[in-house]
Order: structure tokens, then C-alpha cells, then sequence
């Protein structure tokens, strides 16, 4: 193996379209760290599925009077067709309704039962007289004990960030009919994260220097402020995972308990895929792996603490029911990069309240590289930020168009027209050494940039040596030099293409598409990047939709590389439209 590094992004709820928030706060950074890997050529394994269970998805059932099942295959469906269009180029995406998952889950539950970390109690739930059922925590709301958030849910905080302790929560009322709930006593597995807490704490230790600090705040910080207690990881409800005992008849597995296994068993149901059951482990069981977990700030707490106190406490005892010997310990997350939030036009996004972009809508009318691009730039890694429609335009126009596309665009057109191919420059001068050993330089500059998930300053970067070369064509004026020195004018486009096809590769992580073209458009006929492919693979459960993505074909590379003196070019076209100013009043017309 050449360095596995394995990334993840969260598995979104199948109860709402995708919008541009949730794109920036997880799906994009973990594609663009992905293509980053990939060209280092580290062995990448890229998972992430549909998050199918859970109060969200039976909420949005019961509203719309039908199952589960077809709110989770509607929605799971519009984001495999998102990935496809804006170009998240997952190895698998899959769901947690699948049959591998099932088994997986109950064999993590089974493990730690095994292991010593589960034990059962009797507890208060809150139960709807009205009803006749428990209510889960989702369908309860409330005042938070915490920090007096009059919204909050009945198992996490959204102001505060907090895990909440259901019973604990002021003035409950049910979200199904508003009327107030009661307690009541039920039986529950529980996940002793006491008996966790000092690996765990070591475990965070270990991370406390380079993870971000607002990942350090909401896990290791918390802990220190606060010890871990048990947490219940089976719930009163239909839709879910069983639980693995017989006594539990009409108990599943805490959505959250289950959704974060989907890391592992997606890995597990990648290999099965491949031909190659037992590639997982390289993932999953090889120390040398890195592994990456991109999500929103609102799920910190499971990533951080719980899940690697599940791994923790699973131990060894996972191979044992998984095929029938002990496996070796997992690898526990390397980083966290969790992001803030993005805001639309100095609101917070809201479906209900129709004031957001959703991304299958947004590329109705727009290519994906430009969305691509603004929400790198303006990606929340340290802060919330802000979509602003205006602030989208001028990007578009004066950066990604101007600096970049017209750049590319004047050359090669300038360059097929007096020579219809890459011109002989003869001897280098020292100002056409100087720009490509600059642009070459950029392979460590941005790279040292997404080394450290610092995705808005590597792209910052990047589009700074675009500038350079801006800067060199000024001064250099091959279209002026063609008319008395048509030899000089061909070092000087020869040196400008040399650098266009270096920042293709160094801008492809976030602009695949584009610098795709631009590849084709330099006269390559191979491709950078892989296919994503959907596939139907059928199991117990039924037949379930993924998406794959097939890497045979993919030839780009994080190193400088020469653009062969006599290549032919190809098709020659505009990489980014220019957008009119229209548009801003246009957009902001359609929210609210
Ligand atoms: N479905 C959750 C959300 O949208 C995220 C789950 S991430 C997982 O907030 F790893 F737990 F699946
Ligand atoms: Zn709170």
C-alpha cells in the first residue's frame, strides 16, 4: 500500500434536498481533499452513504402520510443525481438501509456488549399519552437546559452545540400534536462512555495540537469541563436496525449509534464490490493509515468522542462475529476538519422557511465549477460565512473568469491561431525560467496548503500564481512581440502554456470540470480524474442505488509536468461564462 488515507463526509438525513450550505460544510471539502489524495497518488478510499434511519426521515413520513421507505429512496435518489452534476466523486456512496450494514452494526453492538461497554437500564422517556407511544428525542422539543435555547431538540442542542440529556429538557412538548409529554419508564442498552473516558481523553490528547480548535472545544474541552456518562443506544421505534437480542422486540439501534458504523461497513461493502473482501482492512486496520471526517460543526460531538469511543471499545471483538476471528484494533480518526455554517445573504438557511440554494436547482441554471469555486473561497473552515448573490457574481467575474478562464483562454487561442500547436521556444530567458519554476513551486506551496485542510488557502494560493502569470503577459506582450519577433513571441507562449497546464492540475481539486476541458483544450485526450458510475446491487433487504467511482482511466498527477513542444491543440473554448449583473436581483427574488 502507498499511504492509505481514507476520507469521509457526513452522511446527510434522507428528508431534504441538498443546498449549498451542506455542501460547503462537508460534501465539498471531503471531494476536494479526496483529488487532492488521489493525484499524490495515496491509496484513497472515499465513502459516505444516505443516512436512512431515524426520527428525520419517520418525521417527514407521518407528515406526508407514507413509509420510511419511500421518503429515504426519494432523497437518497436526489443525491446521487447532485453528486453526479456537481462532481463529489465518492469510491461509494451508499445507505444504511442496506443488509451489510445491518450486520455490521449489530456486530459493533455485539462487540461491546462482549467487551464489557454496554449495559442496560431503565429509564424515563418521554411518552405521548395522546399517542400511546415513546416519543424518540427528535420528536420532542424544548427549553435547553444549558444555555436557554427555547428550540431545542430533545437530544441535542443546536445553539449551544451540546448533547443534551432528553429528560432534562424544560418545558417539553411533542412535535407530532404540541401536546406535553410525560415520563415514562423503558428499557435501554446503554454505551458506558464512563468506562471510556480515559482512553478516549488519551485518544483526543493525541490530536490536540493540530485539530481545529473549535473540534478540541466540543470534544476533549467538554470532557475536561464535564465527565462522560452512559448514553442510550437503542430507542422505542419500527424504522432502524434491530437490535441483536432476543428481549428487544420493537427496539432499533440509535440512528446515531448506527450511522457513524456506515464509515466502516461502506468500507467493507467498497471491498466487497471491488472483488476484494479484504481490502478494507488496509483502511481500517493498517496504523499508517490517515483517516479524514469531514462534517458540519453540528455534529462534532459523535465524531469526536462517540465514535471513536466505539471503536474503542469494540476492540478486537469485531472480527470474532464478522468472521469468526479476532481482528486487529481500528484505526481511530486522524482529523476532524469540521466546518461552521454558511449563512445566505445574512440569514440562516432555512427549507421551511424557503430561504436557501439547493444545489440540483442552483445547476439548472449555472455550471458546477463556478459553485464549486465560491464555496471554496468562501468555505466556513474557521467562522460562519456568508452566500451573498452579489459577492457570487464578482467572484465569477473578476476571478474565476478574468484571472483565470480568460488567461487560459487567450493563450491557447493565440497560440493555435499563429502556430496551431505548442510552439519551439529555443532557449529559455530568465524571466521565462523564472515563471515556471514559480508555478512549479505551487506543487508544495498548495500542496503544504491541503496537507493541512486549509482548502480556502489553497485555493488562495493557487489563484495567486494564476496572477503571476497575468503579471509575466504583461510585461512579456507576445501579441504585441508577434508582429516584429514571431521566435520571441513563441518562448513567451510557450512559457505561458508550460505554466497553464501546471495550474490545471494544481487549480483540479476544486475546479475538476473545468480543468478537465482545459486539459482536452491543451490536446490531451486522457482524463485527470475517474468516472463516477451508478450502480443497483441487490441484496437481503432489496435492491439499493450507489454511487462508484471508477478510477482506471485517471492520469493526473500532483507533480509538474512538460507540455510536449509540437502537441496539437484541441477544441479551443471559453472555461467560465461571464455572468450579468441581472442575476443578483434575479436570485435574491426567489428566496423567502
Ligand atoms: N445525518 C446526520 C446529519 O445530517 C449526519 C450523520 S453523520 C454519520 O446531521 F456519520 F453519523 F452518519
Ligand atoms: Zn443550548
Amino acid at each position: 500500500m502507498k499511504q492509505p488515507v481514507l476520507v469521509t463526509a457526513a452522511w446527510p438525513y434522507a428528508n431534504a434536498f441538498i443546498h449549498v450550505g451542506n455542501l460547503s460544510g462537508a460534501y465539498l471539502p471531503a471531494d476536494i481533499f479526496a483529488r487532492y489524495q488521489r493525484l499524490k497518488g495515496r491509496d484513497t478510499l472515499f465513502v459516505s452513504g444516505t443516512d436512512a434511519h431515524g426520527t428525520p426521515i419517520t418525521v417527514r413520513a407521518d407528515d406526508e402520510k407514507t413509509t420510511p421507505e419511500v421518503i429515504y429512496k426519494r432523497y437518497h435518489e436526489s443525491f446521487l443525481d447532485m453528486q453526479q452534476k456537481v462532481g463529489i466523486s465518492y469510491d461509494l456512496f451508499t445507505s444504511t438501509h442496506t443488509e451489510n450494514h445491518f450486520k455490521v452494526s449489530q456486530d459493533i453492538f455485539l462487540a461491546l456488549q462482549e467487551n464489557g461497554y454496554l449495559y442496560k437500564a431503565t429509564e424515563k422517556q418521554w411518552y405521548a399519552p395522546s399517542q400511546e407511544k415513546f416519543l424518540p428525542d427528535r420528536y420532542v422539543e424544548g427549553t435547553c437546559y444549558i444555555c436557554g435555547y427555547d428550540n431545542a431538540r430533545g437530544d441535542q442542542c443546536d445553539k449551544c452545540g451540546n448533547l443534551l440529556d432528553p429528560e432534562k429538557l424544560i418545558n417539553p412538548r411533542s412535535k407530532i400534536d404540541g401536546s406535553t409529554p410525560e415520563l415514562r419508564e423503558t428499557e435501554h442498552f446503554y454505551l458506558d462512555l464512563g468506562k471510556l473516558q480515559n482512553r478516549v481523553v488519551d485518544f483526543l490528547k493525541s490530536r490536540e495540537d493540530y485539530w481545529r480548535p473549535n473540534v478540541i472545544r466540543q470534544s476533549l474541552g467538554q470532557i475536561l469541563a464535564e465527565d462522560l456518562h452512559g448514553r442510550a443506544i437503542t430507542r422505542d421505534l419500527e424504522w432502524g436496525i434491530p437490535v441483536p437480542v432476543q428481549d428487544a422486540v420493537g427496539k432499533c439501534l440509535y440512528v446515531w449509534f448506527e450511522a457513524v458504523i456506515g464509515y466502516l461497513s461502506a468500507s467493507i461493502e467498497w471491498a466487497k464490490l471491488q472483488g476484494t473482501p479484504d481490502i478494507w482492512k488496509d483502511w481500517w486496520e493498517d496504523d499508517t493509515c490517515k483517516s479524514y471526517y469531514f462534517i458540519g460543526k453540528d455534529n462534532i460531538p459523535f465524531h469526536a468522542v462517540i465514535w471513536p469511543a466505539q471503536l474503542i471499545g469494540t476492540g478486537t471483538k469485531f472480527g470474532v462475529y464478522f468472521e469468526g476471528k479476532e481482528n486487529k484494533p481500528f484505526v481511530l480518526p486522524f482529523d476532524v476538519p469540521a466546518n461552521e455554517f454558511m449563512n445566505l445573504e445574512g440569514k440562516k438557511i432555512s427549507g421551511s422557511r424557503n430561504w436557501a440554494i439547493y444545489v440540483n436547482d442552483f445547476l439548472e441554471r449555472y455550471d458546477p465549477d463556478p459553485l464549486r469555486y465560491y464555496l471554496t473561497v468562501n468555505m466556513p473552515e474557521s467562522q460562519d460565512t456568508d452566500w451573498d448573490w452579489e459577492d457570487f457574481l464578482k467572484r465569477n467575474n473578476n476571478e474565476l473568469v478574468a484571472t483565470w478562464g480568460n488567461l487560459a483562454n487567450r493563450v491557447i487561442s493565440f497560440a493555435n491561431k499563429h502556430w496551431g500547436q505548442v510552439p519551439d521556444p529555443g532557449t529559455l530567458e530568465m524571466e521565462d525560467q523564472d515563471l515556471i519554476d514559480t508555478i512549479e513551486s505551487g506543487f508544495l506551496t498548495v500542496g503544504d496548503e491541503y496537507e493541512a485542510v486549509h482548502l480556502r488557502a489553497a485555493l488562495a494560493e493557487t489563484m495567486r500564481l494564476a496572477t503571476e502569470v497575468n503579471r509575466y503577459l504583461d510585461i512579456a506582450a507576445p501579441w504585441q512581440l508577434i508582429k516584429t519577433d514571431k521566435e520571441a513571441a513563441g518562448r513567451k507562449i510557450y512559457t505561458a502554456l508550460q505554466a497553464i497546464n501546471n495550474l490545471k492540475v494544481l487549480f483540479s481539486p476544486v475546479l475538476p470540470f473545468t480543468s478537465q476541458k482545459l486539459h482536452n483544450m491543451l490536446g490531451y485526450s486522457s482524463n485527470l480524474f475517474g468516472e463516477q458510475v451508478i450502480k443497483t446491487v441487490e441484496d437481503n433487504l432489496g435492491e439499493h442505488r450507489v454511487n462508484t467511482y471508477d478510477a482506471s482511466e485517471a492520469i493526473g498527477s500532483w507533480q509538474p509536468a512538460e507540455l510536449p513542444v509540437g502537441q496539437k491543440f484541441g477544441e479551443v473554448c471559453p472555461l467560465f461564462k461571464k455572468l450579468d449583473t441581472s442575476i443578483v436581483d434575479e436570485e435574491r427574488a426567489r428566496l423567502g
